[in-house]
């Protein structure tokens, strides 16, 4: 059905290429770039798929990007390389008229925080092209998002409060790890909180807000209130949304462990100077810390991810829950990465199915909830990450 090129191969982009090989109807080419050959080489060796090529990018690099995309002419750039690399990817794939998806919203390398401004801002420039743009086709945001557009389009006629949580009840072993990118992790839950009412955002100390919940699969967690991106898009795409709040469930060992390297400045993305060579504290702690995409091997347990949704139907109040259980061993023995690289590689695939099947169609640039959900929550059962609801 289509050529795709699969940018950055971590823990989430080894996901996508297993899920997208298995699937050769659907993914008739795969290419997978990586800023180091030998992360490919990795991922293909894992598949086991001769038929897949590899090429190795620079993906802050437009001209590199552009000269690999004009060399292979794929239907589609998936991106799960990181958040720094999508202005760069969007901007090659608006040079050669080719499609674009990714999973993380766009930061700045020195700015911490994150906004869609500057991806919404490529819009026009898409539609004039006649090409889209899938933002954010991971979990969290990605699959909440989905599950938000069901919960509007098949029970509920207003929605009015919604509460996404994330819990990882996952154990690796290890004192302290992150189970994605540790610089993206880190710079995402160590920004202010925030959250959304009556109209106006609303900020709290880092971390500060918290209460417990009890998670089906997981059981009795603390959840932290967290601004994340997918409360910015669905505000803005049901704008009936009276309050959404993002929460997040850390164990103690984690911040504690976060709190000493906050306290001696192994968090700051500003660069320092040793021996005359500049470099930013995080990236040092990153280089020391284990590879997220090496844990899947020792972690146990599940991760169960959803939302909370209180609003209106046929003039009754009606409250309901949705969310997605995912068991890292399973994930595991699967395509040999832990549930959080799973719980995200396998919507990208779904997004980019969704793309390449011409199910979600359009041309600009567009967040999930923007499609029909129904397809998309199908293929979600189909392909590992099913779903439940209750009434609560
Ligand atoms: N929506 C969600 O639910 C969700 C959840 C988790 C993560 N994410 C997002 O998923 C993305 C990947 O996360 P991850 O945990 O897989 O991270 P990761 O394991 O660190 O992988 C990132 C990959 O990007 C590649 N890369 C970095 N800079 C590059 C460049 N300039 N050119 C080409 N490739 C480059 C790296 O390449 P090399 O290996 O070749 O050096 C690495 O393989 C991140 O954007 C993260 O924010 C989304």
């Amino acid at each position: 059905m289509g050529k795709v090129i699969l940018i950055g191969m971590g823990g989430v982009g080894s996901v996508v290429a297993h899920k997208s090989a298995r699937l050769p109807d659907i993914f008739e080419e795969i290419t997978l770039a990586s800023r180091r050959a030998q992360s490919c080489e990795k991922v293909r060796r894992l598949i086991g798929g001769n038929d897949i090529d590899v090429a190795q990018v620079d993906a802050d690099n437009v001209d590199d990007l552009v000269s690999l995309i004009e060399k292979k002419q794929p239907d589609l750039v998936v991106n799960t390389a990181l958040p720094y690399q999508d202005l760069t990817i969007m901007e090659a794939c608006l040079r050669t008229g080719v499609n674009y998806l990714d999973t993380a919203n766009y930061e700045h390398p020195e700015r911490p925080g994150f906004e869609y401004k500057e991806q919404w801002a490529y819009h026009g420039r898409f539609k004039e092209r006649g090409i889209m743009a899938l933002l954010g086709s991971g979990f969290d945001p990605g699959v909440t998002n989905v599950f938000i557009a069901h919960m509007n389009k098949n029970h509920f006629d207003e929605m009015k409060y919604i509460d996404i949580l994330d819990a990882n009840g996952g154990d690796h072993g290890l004192p302290f790890a992150t189970n994605f990118n540790l610089e993206i992790n880190l710079r995402e839950i160590t920004q202010e909180g925030k959250y959304y009412e009556d109209g106006k955002w609303k900020t709290t100390p880092p971390l500060s807000v918290h209460d417990s919940f009890d998670f089906p699969g997981v059981g009795k967690r603390e959840k932290y209130l967290l601004y994340h991106e997918e409360m910015e898009s669905l505000v803005k795409h049901f704008p009936e949304i009276k309050r959404i709040r993002f929460w997040m469930t850390f164990g103690e060992s984690y911040l504690k462990h976060l709190e000493v390297l906050q306290n001696v400045g192994m968090t700051r993305i500003d660069e320092v100077e040793v021996d005359g060579v500049k470099i930013a504290p995080l990236k040092v702690l990153q280089a020391v810390m284990p590879n997220p995409a090496d844990l899947g091997s020792r972690t146990k347990g599940k991760t169960c991810i959803g939302c909370i949704v209180d609003g209106i139907r046929d003039g009754e109040e009606k409250r309901r829950y949705i969310y997605n259980i995912c068991d890292h061993e399973e994930a595991y023995r699967d395509v040999g990465s832990q549930a959080i690289s799973y719980t995200t590689g396998v919507p990208a695939m779904i997004g980019a199915k969704m793309m390449l099947e011409g199910k979600w169609a359009g041309k600009g640039v567009f967040n999930m909830e923007q499609f029909d959900p129904d397809p998309f929550m199908a293929d979600l059962n189909a392909y590992g990450l099913p779903w439940q609801e209750q009434v609560l």
